[in-house]
């Protein structure tokens, strides 16, 4: 079984945002050092709900070229877009036939994203984690990082794994390890702290996007929610680095904050906590913006340079589909082979 490797997925639906760069893309950049990283953007994942023709290639190219800025080698690792690598479809029929209705059924994602609508919602949307498991499986991978929203799914991809293993009799598939670090695993709306930060919310000042200027982060963090206390001291801390549930619960804006800033900085919240103990908001917010435009400034500045050049992230993803495909269609094979299919 092959050791250590990563696959991880952004969906080019828009609005690529804060959450998805601190709760995901960032840490992809630091696994490539000990890890074979194949990083994908899931474009038939974002199929199942309705995207524009006219705009799904360029955001396509908008996540491909954030992952280049962020730092993610595509000569060394692998960027590729799903839908080049037929193996991701036909992997997740299989899976299709493996996965139980009544599993899908307990996905909170689907719930949410379906809400009052769920007659309506395509089927694509109901078996998307089964299409997720054969993303990560069809490179026998083993570890997967990604923010806390879809620890969920990881565990169907597990579930998956270890009912095929168990119905063919095969130890075929490894079973999958999550990798949920950082001091942003979950993001929230600058809107409302009790909701994620999401690239669906219609309100442009819920979130910050990787490609806005100075002048807008300045303005979304200064109208950022907050409440009337100055921050909180290193006594929110619990055990494990934690924030104290309750103390966070009752001030969800402020320390959604102080994570983004966490994170930003490299620090730990318990050290952030210790700096500002007793500060106001407005100045906590000034420094706020200062290290965001700092770290998405030249990130948002090399992806627009990026995406003036599509030749250039298309190449990226062409030869990564390629080398993608080199691992993944043997897997197909041999999970066929393992399934009784006649190949004459
Ligand atoms: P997607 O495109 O919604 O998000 C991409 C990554 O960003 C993380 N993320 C967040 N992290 C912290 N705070 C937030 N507010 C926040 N919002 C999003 C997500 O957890 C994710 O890691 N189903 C996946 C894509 C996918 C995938 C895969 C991931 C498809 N196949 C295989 C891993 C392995 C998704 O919709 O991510």
């Amino acid at each position: 079984m092959t050791s250590k490797r990563v696959f991880s997925g952004v969906q080019p639906t828009g609005n690529l945002h804060l959450g998805n760069y601190l709760g995901a893309i960032r840490n992809f950049v630091g696994l490539q050092r000990d890890f074979e990283c194949i990083y994908c953007v899931v474009d038939l994942h974002a199929v199942t709900v309705w995207q524009e023709p006219a705009k799904l290639a360029a955001q396509t190219r908008e996540v491909a070229a954030a992952f280049i800025a962020a730092g993610i080698d595509g000569e060394k690792h692998i960027i590729f877009n799903q839908s080049q690598v037929s193996a991701h479809a036909e992997l997740a029929w299989l899976f299709n036939c493996v996965a139980r209705v009544g599993w899908l059924n307990r996905m909170t994602q689907f719930k949410e994203k379906a809400g009052s609508h769920r007659e309506n919602a395509s089927v694509g949307l109901y078996v998307y984690p089964n299409l997720m498991a054969a993303d990560i499986l069809a490179y026998k991978a083993t570890h997967v990082p990604v923010g806390e929203d879809q620890k969920q799914h990881l565990e169907l991809a597990r579930d998956i794994a270890l009912k095929f293993n168990h119905d063919y009799g095969a130890e075929f598939f490894p079973v999958v390890e999550p990798l949920i670090f950082g001091e942003a695993t979950r993001v929230m709306s600058l809107r409302d702290g009790t909701k994620k930060m999401s690239k669906s919310d219609p309100s442009d000042y819920s979130r910050i996007n990787v490609t806005d200027g100075p002048d807008e982060v300045a303005l979304k963090i200064r109208r950022a929610k907050t409440d009337p206390e100055p921050l909180p001291g290193p006594d929110a801390m619990v055990a494990d680095g934690k924030v104290d549930p309750a103390r966070e619960a009752a001030r969800p804006e402020a320390f959604n904050l102080v994570h983004i800033y966490a994170a930003l900085t490299d620090r730990t919240v318990g050290a952030v906590l210790a700096e500002f103990e007793g500060q106001p908001f407005s100045a906590f917010k000034e420094r706020l913006t200062e290290v965001a435009v700092g770290v998405l400034g030249p990130m948002g500045n090399e992806m627009q340079r990026l995406m003036a050049d599509p030749g250039h992230v298309d190449a990226v993803l062409r030869k990564g589909a390629e080398r993608a495909r080199e691992i993944a269609s043997p897997v197909l094979r041999a999970t066929q082979d393992v399934m009784g299919f006649l190949r004459p």
